[in-house]
């Protein structure tokens, strides 16, 4: 079997998502997750771009550089390919990615000169110092094909060690791309890794790497949760686990599948971005049957209606564990049993978490009990707290809202008209703190499935030019925006 090789990209293409913001901090954190998944190469930014974004890169080599393999992007030019190297220079292993554009409409409308004559040059530069070298056909879908062969003849006359073919704009289908991996393949053999990259415009992103993989590609460029610019990119766990579930394709990974679901959900909470409950491999519903005669069938051979088995990717069966009848003592048992250790003041907050939700909610999962220990452990660290607030809403005015907060035993308060009862509460805020805060992005959605299910506010604000994110949980969601505004406000260190 052959080992296909994964690129993460979520920190370098991911971040081209208009819904994706990260602070240095959060990338670090992304990249140590990554490298906890073992995936085999960690695309980590384009250094040229910026003095900030070379710095960013270089603290994310300091990261995870010792442990995994790191590209960053550059344009096969000196210039950049100075800063590329100088910025992973202390990886353990490091690779340039160069790219050229291909096709007509981008040489032309991106105005690069078709010379090819310096492209191996740079790719001898770029290989200096002991580095792998990554060569993107930028927009190969739509190729000017002889252009392309004569990019590719070159790109082998130097040695390059990767050649990426990139659906840039996400119009190959899977026929269209295994058609040109096939007649590449054909031209390279064995000189070089082919790589592919794609995105998804017309939802097929990962049925193309796929297909890319059957035609003798051996490296797949994805990123967590498929994000990406405009319609984003194949996405990590689906293509992995696709190729393990597929098992006509003949290739072996490298990914710590166990850990799969854990990155990618830490990802989702990091990033402030929600997964969709039917999204494959990762979303809530994706191993829940309603229909008996399925959850009977399941029970019996889990393969009658699963083809996935969530315990390969590190996924536990929910368990039912709880109910409204259920008191304080199999509660704190339930807690300990589950691993925390929560102080006296921490398990009544919690309990009354618990009874809160269990009064809209038959069935208490494990889910939720994790759910709600996560939300008073945040608790711990905030310094401005809620006291109280009071929203006023009629059908034919704004909403009216009024926050008292408290910080070092210090009482404030503020009152605000808003757009919404949310937009209020939160300009309240703003009025109490006597702060500008920019929301960044806001999403809320239910944690765990029915209609009593807990909501889940993820937020990011600006806040004196840095951005914090804020995240919480709870069945009443103007409460759980409140949390979350004052969680990522508490992390800014404002003080009074
Ligand atoms: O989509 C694209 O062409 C890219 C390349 C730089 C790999 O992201
Ligand atoms: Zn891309």
């Amino acid at each position: 079997m052959e080992k296909v090789w994964i690129l993460d990209t979520t920190l370098r293409d991911g971040l081209q998502s208009p819904v994706l913001t990260l602070t240095t901090s959060e990338r670090i954190q992304v990249a140590e997750l990554l490298s906890e998944l073992s995936v085999d190469v960690i695309d980590i930014g384009y250094p040229a771009i910026s003095v900030d974004e070379a710095n960013v890169v270089k603290e994310i080599v300091k990261a995870v550089g010792d442990r995994s393999k790191v590209t960053v992007l550059s344009k096969p030019e000196k210039r950049e390919i100075d800063i590329a190297k100088e910025s992973i220079a202390n990886a353990k292993a490091g690779r340039i990615h160069l790219f050229v554009p291909v096709s007509r409409i981008h040489l032309t409308v991106l105005e690069v000169v078709r010379n090819i004559d310096l492209l191996g040059g740079m790719i001898e530069y770029a290989k200096e110092g002991g580095f792998e070298v990554e060569l993107t056909l930028e927009d190969a879908l739509r190729a000017d094909e002889d252009f392309m062969e004569k990019v590719v003849d070159v790109a082998l006359d130097f040695r390059v060690d990767v050649i990426n073919i990139a659906d840039t704009v996400g119009i190959g289908s899977p026929y269209m791309v295994g058609k040109v991996v096939r007649k590449l393949k054909g031209r390279i053999g064995d000189r070089s890794i082919i790589s592919i990259h794609c995105h998804n415009d017309l939802g097929m992103a990962v049925a193309n790497s796929v297909e890319a993989i059957r035609e003798g590609a051996r490296q797949v460029h994805v990123t967590l949760l498929g994000i990406g610019t405009r319609a984003g990119n194949a996405s990590l766990e689906e293509v992995v686990v696709a190729l393990v579930t597929l098992g006509d394709l003949g290739v072996k990974l490298d990914v710590n599948l166990k850990s799969l679901a854990r990155v990618v959900k830490s990802f989702s909470k990091l990033a402030g971005y929600p997964i969709p409950p039917h999204k494959p491999i990762v979303g809530d519903s994706v191993f829940y049957h309603k229909a008996e005669y399925m959850r009977i069938a399941v029970v019996r051979e889990r393969t009658t209606y699963e083809i996935i088995d969530p315990e390969m990717i590190g996924l536990t069966p929910r368990r039912i564990v709880l109910s409204r009848f259920s008191g304080k003592p199999i509660f704190k048992e339930k807690l300990v049993e589950l691993g925390y250790s929560l102080t006296e003041e921490e398990m009544d907050r919690a309990y009354s978490k618990f009874r809160e939700l269990a009064e809209v909610k038959q069935q208490i999962v494990e889910d939720d009990i994790e759910a709600i220990v996560e939300e008073v452990f945040y608790e711990r660290n905030d310094k401005i707290k809620l006291v109280d607030y009071y929203i006023e809403m009629k059908a034919d005015s704004k909403p009216n809202a009024k926050v008292i907060l408290e910080y070092n035993g210090k009482r404030f308060s503020g009152s605000a008209t808003g757009d919404g009862p949310i937009d209020a509460v939160y300009k309240a805020i703003n009025e109490a703190l006597g702060i500008n805060v920019f929301l960044v992005t806001y999403n809320i959605m239910s944690v765990t499935s029915g209609k009593e299910a807990l909501g889940e506010v993820f937020l990011k604000i600006r806040l004196r030019g840095e951005e914090f994110s804020g995240r919480a949980i709870g069945v009443d969601i103007v409460r759980s925006s409140i949390d979350a505004y004052l969680r990522a406000i508490n992390k800014s260190d404002l003080e009074m």
